[in-house]
């Protein structure tokens, strides 16, 4: 099974970007952990991409719809305020699961973050587990 895992705003710079925050790790580490959800039976292939651009972010989305292709979306700042990123992910709801995902638990921060326009389009969301969110995101797309 292919997932597409697409990253939003300041996640290429994870490993220096707020380690306090967001920890040491950085998006290449990645790939392996979504891999790691797979098995010999049912392999995951983990096509890792990021994005600063609301308008790419997007186009991604589109793709993940026309191709009915899993989507691990970790929207970042978009998270809280693009509806244009919601309106595409809505498109993906009866085409394939998307999971919303979270390093850290928004909640437990600024109350800025303790809204997300994507989560009510999102199959579901998985926050404050640091990068083992991605490969638990994984499990939960490959269980179903
Ligand atoms: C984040 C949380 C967002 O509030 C923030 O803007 C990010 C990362 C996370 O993974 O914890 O860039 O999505």
């Amino acid at each position: 099974m292919r997932i597409l895992v697409l990253n939003g705003p300041n996640l290429g710079r994870l490993g220096t970007r707020e380690p306090d925050v967001y920890g040491t790790a950085t998006l290449a580490d990645v790939a392996p952990l979504v891999e790691a959800a797979g098995n010999p039976e049912r392999p995951v292939e983990a096509e890792v991409r990021q994005t600063d651009d609301e308008a790419e972010l997007v186009g991604w989305i589109h793709e993940a719809v026309d191709t009915a292709t899993p989507v691990i979306l970790n929207p970042a700042a978009f998270t809280h305020y693009s509806y244009a990123l919601r309106d595409a992910c809505a498109q993906l709801q009866g085409v394939a699961p998307l999971v919303e995902v979270h390093i850290s638990n928004p909640h437990a921060r600024e109350t800025f973050r303790h809204t997300s326009v994507v989560s009510a389009v999102a199959t579901g969301v998985i926050a404050g587990f640091g990068l083992d969110g991605y490969r638990l995101a994984a499990l939960a797309i490959a269980a179903r």
